[in-house]
């Protein structure tokens, strides 16, 4: 079959799932008082009297998503796609549909239907402002904007932890660190919750990698799971009160996630108390018994292992009645608990200026100054005459991440994509979406009375050429990633280290500005003077990068991940899917119709070995005393800080107490870092982070703070007792401002 006809058949498709869909909006209200409308009960006792009342088909119903979503649509092609992600409810029992929309980094698809939403900075960027309380109101605003759309549950917060920085859904992520996703992301859905949303937290688990996300078997230790990758969810749960877990869709030790007991079960069901439902991802469930018993509760489209052949199980006995009613008490118990019974949303028109507000502090809080030469930034817009703008679109707009998270670019992709890439199947993943926010306009309106001008990069003579007529070159260097593969290397691609190189050696005051998912090489970071890892800067990235580089924002950016030396310091070289041939078929993949599985060239089942094991992000390079180029936690400013006058208390909670004073002549804002060596008995890598706080200090400044450190970021996972220690011993606790720079530390004992 023709790439164009599989396209034109999944879009039918979609298109007929999402007019189902709309014959649902919006939500409907409860027809007529139900005992269960009684908020003063508890979730539990309100979903049990629904239960009562459902039949076995309803029951079913419940727990399978109709219809394939048009994942492969092309922006502009029309399709609903978002509304097809969709559970029908009971009307008669005023029990509403479920509207899904992803949400990692705001809404998610909607463009095609007319309507808007805003489009926020990466979620690397969220986490790289290192601030809880700007991702709740970062939440608060994704969930208003997802309950104007009509939706009542979000598909985001994405955690699973960056130990392959070439993942291409790194910018979906918070990050390499347990803690410090696990908390950014409780408190975004903790904000998304408390406006009555069901939340999720995916991709449930160690999905690592997105080469060969249908097939990979991601092989891992048990500890090492526990502390880093499983870890992270048990954060996230419990500050969160998440509704929702997607399984995603690769292996765990040889077992596909959603039909993986250890994991849906024994861990997080048992062990974290998760009282939620588990959610498949979009075609991960691989078997009907199996999966069911396993802990999967809700099965999406467009695999069809639930539906009836779940019937059938129930009826045959081999999932017996009590397991379906969990599963079906699950959802609704979560219905009730985050209020979309009582509260449904009411469709209308998304704040356009508030969520705006939010992208561009999103941004400024964001962006991580790397590097600053001979203080080559802030630019002076008094002093500054010339200004050479050169490539990554900078004319026109800002990058954006690809695939189901791609928020629909407001008035269009500003650099729109050859035809015959308009038109692949898998366009939503190859097409790199420029939102409208042009940098040079920003730049522009800085610095009126300077002469700004614009070369797009593709010669690097020409851009050179106009750098050295320039008092200055700023560089937007690009890097797109996207869900569904994962990026070939850590370089730049089309040629930009060279543009770079030939402009800086043109001009001794070039600035980079990066536009990257993640981590990338910089050959040239010798001869640049300034580097600002900007990363996707969201709608308003124009703005919050002129006044990061004018110095209107102080940048406040700490890295959420270690920026590597080189590839050859990761703990591993990329693991390539294999092709299938006729000695190494594709395995039947019951939730991909085998035209979608040749599109996305499906191969077979294959290993990813994190034999790194408890060794993730940094831990990995400071126990191999491996230099990198910039480490986890960095990040520069316009003033500097000094940190003095440790003091630690030991206890259940042990309190670090230290000063941060501002010593330079710029009000900014630090974040102090408190990392924890173990006791050597323990077997842990050198340094975990245990905690951090932000100080905002005007200049000469100092502030005295205490940061409780509870006694679960201090233990390690025992397997044989499946239980959390604390190891006697001396423990080293050490603060400062980044993995690497911990000027303060005192020992300890437990
Ligand atoms: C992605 C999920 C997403 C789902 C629904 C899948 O392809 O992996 O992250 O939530 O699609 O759009």
């Amino acid at each position: 079959m023709k790439a164009r006809t599989v396209y034109t058949a999944i879009l039918t498709a979609a298109i007929a799932a999402g007019t189902q869909a709309q014959a649902q909006f919006p939500v409907m209200q409860p027809p007529q008082h139900q005992p269960w409308d009684d908020a003063s009960l508890s979730p539990d006792v309100r979903a049990d009297m629904v239960v009562k009342e459902l039949t076995l088909d309803e029951k079913i119903q419940l727990l399978h998503g109709p219809g394939w979503q048009a994942m492969f649509a092309p922006p502009g092609s029309g399709a609903a796609i978002k509304f097809a992600n969709f559970i029908p409810g009971f009307p008669r029992l005023g029990i509403p549909d479920l509207q899904m929309t992803d949400s990692v980094e705001g809404v998610s698809g909607v463009g095609p239907t007319g309507r808007y939403a805003t489009a926020l900075p990466s979620a690397e960027a969220m986490a790289a402002g290192w601030d809880p309380s700007l991702s709740y109101e970062t939440g608060t605003m994704i969930g208003r904007e997802v309950r104007a759309l009509g939706f009542n549950m979000s598909l985001g917060s994405g955690i699973d932890l960056t130990r392959e920085p070439r993942d291409g859904r790194t910018f979906e992520y918070k990050g390499e660190d347990p803690l410090l996703a696990g908390t950014l992301a409780g408190q975004e859905l903790k904000a998304e919750k408390a406006v009555h949303l069901i939340t999720d937290l995916k991709h449930y688990a160690v999905n690592d990698q997105d080469a060969g996300r249908f097939t990979v078997n991601s092989v891992i230790g048990e500890r090492a799971m526990r502390e880093s990758d499983l870890l992270v969810f048990q954060i996230a749960l419990k500050d969160s009160g998440a509704g929702a877990v997607m399984c995603s869709y690769n292996k765990v030790n040889g077992t596909y996630a959603c039909e993986n007991k250890y994991l849906l079960t024994d861990v997080l069901k048992g062990d974290f108390g998760f009282k939620g439902f588990v959610v498949s991802d979009w075609g991960a469930t691989q078997s009907t018994v199996k999966a069911a018993m396993a802990g999967l509760d809700i099965e999406m489209p467009g695999s069809e292992s639930f539906g009836e052949p779940l019937k059938k199980a129930v009826e045959s006995g081999e999932v017996p009645l009590s397991r379906l009613n969990d599963m079906v008490h699950r959802i609704l118990r979560t219905e009730f608990d985050a209020g979309i019974v009582d509260h449904p949303p009411q469709p209308h028109s998304p704040n356009v200026m508030r969520g705006f507000e939010v992208a561009q502090k999103v941004e400024e809080r964001g962006a991580v100054l790397l590097k600053n030469a001979h203080s080559q930034l802030p630019l002076s817009a008094a002093s500054i005459q010339s200004i050479a703008v050169i490539g990554g679109h900078a004319d026109v707009g800002v990058l954006s991440g690809g695939g189901s998270s791609q928020v629909s670019p407001a008035g269009g992709n500003a650099v729109p994509p050859p035809p015959e890439l308009a038109k692949n199947p898998l366009a939503i993943f190859l097409v790199s979406v420029y939102h409208r926010s042009a940098p040079l306009k920003g730049i522009r309106a800085k610095a009126p009375r300077a002469t700004v001008q614009f070369d797009p990069g593709t010669d690097p003579v020409k851009a050179a050429a106009l750098a050295k007529s320039s008092q200055v070159a700023i560089v937007f260097a690009v890097q797109h990633e996207s869900e569904g593969m994962d990026v070939p290397n850590l370089s730049l691609p089309d040629h930009q280290d060279a543009l770079i190189e030939a402009v800086a050696a043109a001009n001794p005051h070039t600035i980079v500005v990066l536009e990257t998912g993640g981590p990338v090489l910089m050959p040239w970071i010798n001869q640049v003077s300034a580097v600002v890892e900007a990363w996707y800067p969201g709608i308003r990235g124009s703005e919050a990068i002129a006044n990061l580089l004018f110095g209107d924002v102080n940048p406040s950016g700490r890295l959420p991940l270690t920026f590597p030396e080189n590839e050859a310091d990761l703990p591993h070289p990329p693991v390539n899917p294999p092709k299938a041939d006729a000695a190494h078929p594709a395995p039947n993949l019951p939730g991909f119709p085998p035209m979608v599985a040749k599109v996305m060239q499906i191969g077979p089942s294959f290993d990813a070995n994190y034999d790194e094991g408890l060794k993730v992000g940094y831990k990995w390079y400071d126990a191999e005393k491996k230099p990198v180029l910039f480490p986890f936690g960095f990040g520069l400013s316009y003033t500097s800080f000094a940190f003095s006058g440790l003091s630690v208390t030991p206890g259940d909670t042990t309190s670090v107490t230290f000063t941060v004073k501002n010593t330079g002549k710029r009000g900014g804002v630090e974040t102090a870092e408190i990392y924890a060596s173990l006791p050597e008995a323990a077997g842990e890598p050198p340094n975990r982070l245990v905690g951090w706080t932000q100080v905002d200090l005007a200049p000469g400044a100092s502030k005295q703070v205490s940061v409780p450190v509870a006694r679960d970021r201090l233990t390690i996972f025992d397997v044989p007792s499946n239980s959390w220690k604390l190891v006697p011993g001396e423990y080293v606790l050490r603060v400062g401002g980044s993995s690497r720079d911990l000027p303060l530390q005192q020992t300890v004992h437990f």
